[in-house]
């Protein structure tokens, strides 16, 4: 299993998977989900995290299409509903996007 640390707010939450699930996936089995969701297809950046600790490996064609056409591109970023998880993560919530600007 993969376990994966969901910081938001200051608070952790810790979601346990296995390796190759999808993260969004895996956080909508929890109500609430501890990941912020909104269109879960790389498209509107609700799911905006920052990467702590782990590599969570390359980006989707969907992120690099996001990424481009936003503001806020750091190697640190990633979309959370654009994740499969086969290492332990640490990741961050993007609350408001001033943070990262
Ligand atoms: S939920 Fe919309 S980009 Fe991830």
């Amino acid at each position: 299993m993969v376990s994966v640390v969901l910081i938001r707010s200051g608070s952790e939450c810790v979601v346990t998977m296995p390796p190759g699930t999808r993260l969004a996936d895996a956080c909508l089995q929890r109500k609430p989900s501890p990941l912020p969701l909104g269109c879960r297809k790389g498209g509107c950046g609700t799911c905006l995290v920052r990467v702590v600790e782990g590599a969570p490996g390359p980006r989707t064609e969907r992120e690099d299409d996001f990424f481009r056409r936003t503001a806020f591109d750091r190697p640190e970023l990633r979309l959370g509903c654009q994740l499969w998880p086969h290492r332990s993560l640490v990741l961050e919530a993007v609350i408001s996007r001033k943070e990262v600007l």
